[in-house]
């Protein structure tokens, strides 16, 4: 499955907290085969999450109920299986760096359709 879904930080978080959670983060969904990116500017939140159907529903109710972050809205929730980032527990990507990502997206034929509407989306998401 993939889940695309935005949101807000309840409290403003700094690169380095930022850092620090995706890493936790990161180690959890290693050990459930579950790939993605998570975007931050600090206040709004732009994540991609692909896995495997039941882990990753049981993870997408975990974080809609996380009161660490407010306003979650799907963008997108389909059974895709191409995945855009399978190399990837959860990478952190600041917002700033996004044209980077998105570039990298580009160049490497990993378009999907989360890809695609993550890309979309951005600067209704980010402040420019
Ligand atoms: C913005 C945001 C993103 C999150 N992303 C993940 C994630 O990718 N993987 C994960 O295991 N938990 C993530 N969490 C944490 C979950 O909401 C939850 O706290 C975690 O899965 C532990 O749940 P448990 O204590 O019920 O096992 C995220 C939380 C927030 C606020």
């Amino acid at each position: 499955m993939v889940w695309l879904y935005t949101s807000q930080f309840s409290t403003p978080q700094s690169q380095v907290e930022i850092d620090q959670l995706v890493a936790g983060f990161a180690a959890e969904n290693k050990r459930r085969n579950i790939s993605g990116f998570l975007i931050s500017d600090g206040r709004s939140v732009m994540q991609l999450l692909e896995g495997p159907e039941g882990d990753t529903e049981v993870l997408k109710g975990k974080i809609q109920a996380d009161e660490r972050h407010l306003n979650v809205t799907t963008q997108l929730w389909s059974n895709e299986t191409i995945r855009a980032y399978p190399h990837w527990s959860l990478r952190a990507i600041a917002s700033s760096e996004y044209e980077a990502l998105f570039s990298e997206i580009e160049s490497a034929n990993f378009v999907t359709l989360a890809t695609s509407i993550a890309q979309m989306l951005f600067d209704a998401t980010f402040d420019p």
